[in-house]
């Protein structure tokens, strides 16, 4: 037995025992718009490239998938999309078919029982890996991110996570502790779990251990005990370790996940009330360097390090929207999120007609700013773009129709400034993300 075949025998048996997540197959899957965009090739995709893929026919992989609650997700969010699942563990492939099949996914699907480190062996490239909550368990993440490239087509994005070692150092103690007393080796059996448990009840409540790992849904849970006190072969790095994985990998850093919860300034009561020198460096620093500030200042909020990354090729530098000029936004063609894009969405617009006010897109579709603040003078341009994507001019159009005067002085309103008015909202919602905004050709 190779030392990795004996690593993979290792975590296998875990998942056997008790597939990841242990949710039933009658379960519906999440509908939760925030849920559905972070599963979007569309997504991190529009991040780097600045451009609208479709998802009809690209082949997406969901690499470890265990029970196969995240390729609903993965399905939902990628209409069209051939879904491939993989995973070390047979019993958890086995519930992943059957929930896909019990829940009359359209896409087609296939299940293959392939270590990640060995998915070279498939006949498949893809457009987009998911590799969720997995990395962490390979015996080395490099190796396994190699395997995901190698696989990976040219213009294809990972998503790729690590648990943050200053996030979960607290677990990282017990499982220490446990493994001491012979725990976390092979199989897990229920009185592993339950020796965990009584041990972990009998704690003073003024531990630390207890106070930090012991919520009151983990006395309960056997899964939540595997999956943190017990889990085999759990690994935790800092962000600088991880750009280092990534870049023994070749892969490009292209964004975190949930960048938005990751705001440097957010930790500080006044960015502007810092010692000059400490606000030139942070300011200068790369995404990746403000992130392990971010981890250093403020572990606690953050269990993964979650991030996409792709092909170093790819890695091209897409000027802001902010620094358009006119004759680039006039080549503008503007796409909605496809998760804004609801029937809940356009009666809410369509409301605005007769009870004006700002927009609670928030109310739709939360990972993005939730500070957003548009008024309903735009929703008709928004409703607009719910029938498909539309050229800047056709946007301004609409939005002179909509106002062909000025309210107050009763003159014509002024193309220009028509345009100006639509460039700004443009540019405010595609900071936000419920906007997606490519130029021809990009
Ligand atoms: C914590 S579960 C996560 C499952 C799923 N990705 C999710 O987030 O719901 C980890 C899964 O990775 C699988 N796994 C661990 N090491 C693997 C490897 N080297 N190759 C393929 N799958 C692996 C396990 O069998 C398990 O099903």
């Amino acid at each position: 037995m190779t030392l990795s075949q004996a690593h993979w025998e290792k975590i296998r048996p875990q998942f056997d025992a008790l597939p990841y997540p242990n949710r039933p197959l009658d379960e519906n899957p999440s509908t939760d718009p925030d849920y559905v965009a972070i599963h979007s090739y569309i997504t991190p995709y529009y991040l780097r490239n600045h451009h609208v893929p479709k998802t009809e026919g690209k082949w997406i992989l969901d690499a470890g998938c265990g029970s196969g609650y995240k390729l609903l997700a993965l399905a939902i969010a990628n209409p069209g999309a051939h879904i491939v699942g993989v995973d070390i563990s047979p019993k958890s492939l086995e519930l992943a078919e059957q929930r896909l099949a019990y829940q009359q996914i359209s896409n087609s699907s296939s299940f293959h029982c392939v270590p990640i480190e060995e998915l070279p062996s498939l006949p498949y490239q893809f457009d987009y890996i998911n590799c969720d909550d997995v990395l962490y368990l390979l015996e080395n993440p490099v190796a396994g991110l190699q395997a995901m490239k190698a696989v990976l087509k040219p213009e294809g994005i990972i998503r790729a996570n690590m648990h943050s070692i200053l996030q979960r150092s607290s677990f990282y103690r017990v499982q220490e502790f446990l493994s001491r007393l012979g725990c976390l080796e092979g199989m897990p059996t229920s009185e592993e779990i339950d020796m965990t448990r009584q041990m972990m009840d009998n704690l003073q409540d003024w531990v630390i251990s207890r106070q930090q790992t012991w919520a009151s849904n983990s006395e309960k849970n056997d899964q939540l005990i595997l999956s943190n006190h017990l889990i085999r072969g759990d690994k935790g790095i800092t962000m600088p370790e991880f750009s280092q994985i990534l870049q023994q990998a070749d892969l490009a850093f292209i964004s975190l996940v949930d960048w938005r919860s990751w705001h440097l300034e957010k930790l500080f009561k006044n960015m502007a009330d810092l010692p000059q020198t400490v606000a030139t460096q942070i300011t200068e620093m790369s995404t990746e360097e403000q992130i392990h500030i971010y981890e250093l200042l403020h572990p606690i909020q953050h269990r993964l390090l979650d991030l996409y990354c792709g092909h170093p090729e790819q890695s091209h530098e897409c000027s802001s929207v902010k620094a358009w000029d006119e004759a680039l936004w006039q080549q503008a063609t503007v796409h909605i999120h496809p998760q804004l894009n609801t029937e809940a969405f356009k009666a809410e617009l369509e409301n605005k007609a007769e009870y004006p006010g700002l927009i609670p897109f928030n109310k739709y579709l939360k990972l993005f700013n939730p500070d957003t603040v548009i008024d309903s003078s735009f929703a008709g341009c928004l409703h607009a773009l719910l029938d498909g994507p539309k050229m800047m001019s056709a946007l301004v159009q609409r939005w002179l129709q909509g106002r062909p005067l000025n309210t107050v002085t009763l003159e014509p309103t002024d193309p220009e400034k028509a345009f100006q008015d639509v460039r700004g909202f443009l540019i405010s919602l595609e900071q936000a993300g419920y906007v997606m905004i490519e130029l021809a050709g990009s």
